[in-house]
């Protein structure tokens, strides 16, 4: 009988061993993956963008039409001066961000309306991740960025220091440098916040899944694949080609290929993304008009209501343009059919 005790104490006491030299090594090896320094490139974007040859004749030709030249012989007028170009550059740049980040890019949905910050998880077991104040007040995380600083971070997931940030910046390699630059343009033009939101910490799950690399650093995902950012997007229309661009978005919950599946490191109350290729288990046989109910209002066609987290699609989707939705359906029509994803 004593024996038998001891025997189990002895196993008890190695299943205690085992999970703490576990958990030791999880945070451990957590804590060098964090640590890693990271090299990318570096490059300088405009900000804002200066005004293409187009707009720029579009300007002058306005302005012609407004005070026509008093006779033909008359000595050749410049339109353009006095304009400000740059600051018409600003005022366009700043519309078209505010458009970006309410209907396409949800930055807002981790770091607050205001940018002066908000909540990606805040759960005991998966980690306090805090969307950072990227506004200019106190507690400013961006204050000293340049726009490399906004490329390394936003686009590879890398920090000024060179260290990963848990943000889901592989989302956002195919944004265009006009398209940063212009949300840049956007969250400058914004009046500063005051907040100090306090650094990343991760919970247990994240840890493991961390350091077992179930969990990838958001730089090694953007940087094991080769990189290439538009420097301007493709235009605005209801083409597979602007829908291909504009789905990069989904791809971070719904894959690359768009065969959905678990998503890894989501809290426990996040539905499984769907399957949205053109396959029987996929979005097969919908309608147009469907697929805008199902990301505006979050409707299926059999009348059942999405889960989250794709409730949280449902604002933006009612910012993008008929177009920008036409764009979106044209180019899921010709991704490949694949089954629902495990
Ligand atoms: C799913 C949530 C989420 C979304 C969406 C998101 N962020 Fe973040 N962001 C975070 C978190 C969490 C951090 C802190 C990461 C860290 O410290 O490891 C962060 C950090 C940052 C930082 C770095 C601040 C610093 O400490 O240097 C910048 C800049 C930033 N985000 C910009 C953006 C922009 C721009 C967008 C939209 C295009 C965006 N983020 C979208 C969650 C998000
Ligand atoms: C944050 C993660 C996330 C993002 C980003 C996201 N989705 Fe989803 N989506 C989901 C989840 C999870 C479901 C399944 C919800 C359910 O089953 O109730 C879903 C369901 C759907 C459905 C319904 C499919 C069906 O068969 O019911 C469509 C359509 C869809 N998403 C399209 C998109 C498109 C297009 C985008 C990008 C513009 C997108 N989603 C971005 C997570 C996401």
């Amino acid at each position: 009988m004593k024996k038998a005790l001891k025997i189990a104490g002895i196993g008890v006491l190695s299943l205690v061993f085992g999970a703490l030299a576990f958990a030791g090594w999880a945070m451990y090896a957590t804590h060098i993956k964090l640590s890693k320094v990271y090299e990318t490139h570096r490059v300088e974007i405009p900000m804002p963008f200066p005004l293409s040859e187009a707009e720029i004749t579009a300007l002058r030709e306005e302005r012609k039409a407004a005070d026509p030249p008093p006779s033909p012989e008359a000595p050749p007028i410049d339109y353009l001066e006095g304009v400000d170009l740059n600051a018409i550059a600003m005022e366009r740049a700043v519309a078209r961000g505010q458009h970006l980040v309410e209907s396409r890019f949800v930055c807002v949905e981790c770091h607050g309306a205001n940018f002066g910050g908000g909540t990606m998880v805040d759960d005991p077991l998966v980690g306090q991740l805090l969307g950072p104040n990227l506004t200019l007040g106190k507690g400013s995380r961006t204050l000293e960025y340049t726009m490399a600083d906004w490329d390394r971070m936003v686009r590879h997931g890398v920090r000024p220091d060179g260290t990963p940030g848990l943000m889901p910046s592989d989302d956002f390699v195919g944004m265009a440098d006009r398209e940063l630059s212009d949300i840049v343009a956007y969250i400058r033009s914004l009046p500063p916040v005051d907040a100090e939101v306090p650094p990343v910490s991760l919970g247990p799950l994240l840890v493991v899944l961390c350091a077992t690399g179930e969990m990838e650093i958001e730089a090694d995902k953007v940087l094991s694949h080769p990189v290439e950012h538009p420097v301007d997007p493709p235009e605005v229309a209801a083409t597979a080609e602007f829908g291909a661009h504009a789905a990069q978005v989904c791809t971070g919950c719904h894959r690359s290929n768009f065969e959905g599946g678990p998503i890894v490191g989501a809290p426990p109350d996040w539905a499984p993304a769907r399957n949205i290729t053109p396959h029987a288990e996929g979005i097969q046989g919908w309608t147009y008009e469907q697929f805008v109910a199902a990301l505006r209002e979050s409707k299926r066609p059999d009348g059942t209501a999405l889960r989250e987290p794709m409730t949280k699609m449902a604002p933006y989707a009612a910012k993008m343009s008929d177009t920008e939705l036409q764009g979106l359906w044209a180019y899921l029509q010709t991704v490949p059919a694949v089954p629902q994803g495990k």
